[in-house]
């Protein structure tokens, strides 16, 4: 007897396919840190979904933002999760301060981990989302062997370090590639972009399959930032 329930559900899938997540993450480095509370007070009233924090060592790039005391105050005043970049080398050595100071996903790069494997397992164990981030040169296919185990992937869409860059165009047929990777492993990792997203690229990405939106220079020199989030989020419907 032919099993009717697959073909159905896949049925109605199609009809009533569910719908992407679209998540919009503001990054604060564009933010205005004299007065970071009144900035995050405006991620707090809007619709953005997590608040991403770019810790940058001036050794895996060549700048130097913020560390552990400003992931600490951010998270005081946050009413969304923090979403974690670590751009620097070796972040094993501080899985647990960042979860302790209030990461609820932590992101290491790909290129600054020997043991990428044991990394993210440390993460998970830590009680934190785990994400891995590409720099524009690397491709995909590193990820290969553990995708499977990734709650997202975060491709850089420009060379790291610093806001207010340019988009680099062949990220949207990366995030394609990416796409059809974490479809043929099964993972239920989320796609995230960063750098130089705006109302120009954010339909375009969210088509390609991208889940997540990490916007710096576009939320915080709007002049309506709360609109420019829905915008964003809205992007392309
Ligand atoms: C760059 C950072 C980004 C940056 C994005 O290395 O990882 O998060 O702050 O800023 P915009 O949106 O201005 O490019
Ligand atoms: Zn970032």
């Amino acid at each position: 007897m032919h099993c009717l329930v697959p073909s159905f559900y896949y049925l109605c899938l199609e009809k009533n396919p569910v719908p992407m997540p679209r998540y919009i993450a503001p990054s604060i480095l564009a933010a205005d840190f004299s007065n970071l509370q009144k900035d995050i007070a405006m991620v707090n009233s809007s619709e953005a979904d997590w608040i991403h924090l770019d810790i940058m060592d001036g050794v895996f790039v060549p700048n130097l933002s913020f560390g552990l005391p400003v992931v600490r105050a951010v998270y005081k005043y946050a009413r969304k999760p923090l979403d974690v970049h670590l751009m620097i080398v070796n972040p094993e050595r501080y899985l647990e301060a960042f979860r302790d100071a209030g990461a609820f996903q932590l992101t290491v790069h790909q290129e600054a981990c020997t043991h990428l494997h044991s990394t993210v397992h440390e993460i998970k164990k830590l009680g934190m989302k785990a994400g891995v981030s590409l720099n524009p040169h690397t491709p995909v296919s590193t990820l290969e062997e553990i995708i499977a185990d990734l709650d997202m992937v975060l491709i850089m869409t420009v060379n790291p370090g610093f806001g207010g860059q340019k988009f680099i165009p062949q990220s949207v047929d990366k995030v394609k590639k990416l796409k059809k990777l974490i479809s043929a492993s099964g993972s239920g990792a989320l796609i995230e972009v960063d750098g130089g997203i705006d109302l120009k690229n954010a339909g375009m990405l969210f088509d390609a399959g991208v889940d997540v939106l990490v916007t710096g220079t576009s939320v915080f020199t709007a002049e309506d930032p709360v609109s420019m989030i829905s915008a964003l989020k809205n992007a392309g419907k």
